[in-house]
């Protein structure tokens, strides 16, 4: 199966790679894991507090080159987004930008999992900030 060229800028130029401190009261921290075949995605979000802005991402993935690039695109998307915005990432988004073929749709699940999942557990750091 041939990857589209965006996947393999991902894939070989990953933007924001590494992490950022779990324990940081700024940072969200979503880990993810796709049943379909083991991957895992862990994105973080650092996030300003007086703003509610996300003004950095890192990803780790130990996963496929679409998995790879579905991360390494969305730590680029959340930037300057709100939280409310950044949990509007539809996985569907990320697979017409990278032209993910059927069988790699889940890769790109697992980004908008990990999104959401960064976003809640900055949210619960937050609870009572946040709280509606
Ligand atoms: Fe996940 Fe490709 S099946 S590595
Ligand atoms: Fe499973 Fe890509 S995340 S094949």
């Amino acid at each position: 199966m041939a990857y589209s060229d965006k996947v393999i800028d991902h894939y070989e130029n990953p933007r924001n790679v590494g992490s950022f401190d779990k324990n940081d009261d700024n940072v969200g921290t979503g880990m993810v894991g796709a049943p379909a075949c083991g991957d895992v995605m862990k994105l973080q979000i650092k996030v300003n507090p007086a703003t509610g802005v996300i003004e950095d991402a890192r990803f780790k993935t130990y996963g496929c080159g679409s998995a790879i690039a579905s991360s390494s695109l969305v730590t680029e998307w959340v930037k300057g987004k709100t939280l409310d915005e950044a949990v509007q990432i539809k996985n569907s988004q990320i697979a017409e930008e990278l032209a993910l073929p059927p069988v790699k749709i889940h890769c790109s699940i697992l980004a908008e999992d990990a999104i959401k999942a960064a976003v809640e557990d900055y949210r619960r750091k937050h609870a009572v900030a946040t709280q509606e």
